[in-house]
């Protein structure tokens, strides 16, 4: 693709599995290409531009830096581990590069202020890695939830996330080390939970939040296993749990006063091959009346939305937007930064809830 004015150009920094997905993405996203890696040595990144097959024309780096500095990057990627956020988000938006942001955003809220201040004032995009946020999928998941006739109003939503990768995993991932990914399980996927509660709750931040017993913490003191429920001040409530520890699962329950919405796929969809993705509802259900007839009528309704692109693509594309609109002379669209913002408020509170010994907390905005 040429590298004209309406093309964004993304440089990497950090050679994280997940880089590789997003090289992926960059490659097939409109208006958005490769060009430039960097890792923490040149051995690293040489390696993985060869593993992934780039381009001749993508400059490979030993260090971050040199990413930055590259004049020709409108744009960065950064799956660091998430204590290093802070550190090469600030010094992306210093040197004028849009920021896309592995997600947990920052090890609390008050670093995640650095990096949005930090862009705010050098006028560059932020967006986070949240990638289902960006799949069709979830824009009509938004629709039934919304419909007052069929759902009803929101009452509850309980979101389980986990995977189980094993005792090599539990031991030196970066994900379960104390000095780069201290929130562990609940910033690696506790994040996806918090993020789909509030999405469902049109971004209405609970009032309070109260982790639950039973948190499991390595010998580095990092949570491998836990869980919270999220409270507003009509009753309504949330729960989730996030675990390493279990087989893998995706989950997420809305109940209604008059529906039910469920999906168990809704970070990474079963087969986006298909070219569309699952979820359920009912609504308004009754039970068969005579004694053989063992029914729901109606039955669950599955509701397949068509994407005619994988979501790690439309998040590159929407980020790529973004940017070239501030490239030809527009402002940030703020709202990702927001979104992400109070994702990691609540975060914090479930953290603080956990450390003060399950005491209710009651979650502080502004
Ligand atoms: C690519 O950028 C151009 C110029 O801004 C825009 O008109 C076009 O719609 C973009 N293409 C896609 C697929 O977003
Ligand atoms: C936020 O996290 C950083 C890094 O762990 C820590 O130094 C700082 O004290 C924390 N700030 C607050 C307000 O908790």
């Amino acid at each position: 693709m040429a590298t004209d004015q309406t093309t964004v150009r993304f440089g990497i920094i950090g050679c994280a599995e997940i880089a590789i997905k997003l090289c992926k993405a960059i490659s097939r996203a409109p208006n958005a290409t490769l060009v430039a890696i960097g890792s923490r040595s040149m051995e690293k990144a040489v390696k993985f531009a060869g593993d992934n097959g780039l381009p001749e024309k993508v400059r490979v780096y030993g260090s971050y830096e040199e990413v930055l500095e590259d004049g020709e990057v409108d744009a960065v990627y950064m799956p660091l581990p998430t204590a290093l956020h802070v550190k090469w988000a600030v010094m992306a938006a210093e040197k004028r590069k849009h920021v896309l942001l592995e997600k947990p955003v920052a090890m609390n809220v008050s670093e995640f202020d650095h990096i949005l201040e930090a862009c705010e004032a050098n006028g560059v995009q932020f967006m986070d890695g949240t990638m289902w946020m960006h799949n069709p999928r979830t824009q009509k998941m938004k629709e039934v939830l919304s419909d007052a006739h069929r759902f009803g109003q929101l009452q509850l939503i309980h979101s389980c996330v986990a995977y189980n990768k094993g005792p090599e995993f539990l031991t030196h991932d970066i994900r379960v080390k104390p000095e780069l990914d201290g929130l562990g399980a609940l910033g690696d996927i506790g994040w996806y939970c918090i993020w789909a509660i509030l999405w469902a709750f049109d971004y209405d931040l609970p009032t309070s939040v109260l982790a639950l017993p039973g948190t499991v913490k390595n010998d580095g003191g990092v949570i491998l296993s836990c869980g919270a429920s999220l409270h507003w001040p009509d009753g309504k409530l949330a729960t989730f749990h996030c675990s390493f520890l279990s087989f893998i699962s995706f989950d997420v329950t809305a109940l209604g006063t008059k529906g039910i919405l469920r999906l168990h796929d809704f970070i990474v969809p079963f087969d986006e091959n298909y070219g569309y993705g699952s979820f359920w509802e009912a609504s308004q259900v009754d039970f068969g009346k005579s004694g053989d007839d063992k029914r729901w009528y109606p039955g669950a309704n599955e509701h397949r939305v068509e994407s005619v692109e994988l979501q790690e693509v439309l998040m590159v594309g929407e980020f790529s937007r973004l940017v070239g609109a501030v490239k030809r002379g527009g402002k940030p669209e703020k709202s990702w930064g927001t979104l992400s913002r109070k994702t990691q408020l609540v975060m914090d509170a479930v953290k603080d809830s956990i450390e003060r010994g399950y005491k209710t907390v009651e979650v502080i905005t502004g």
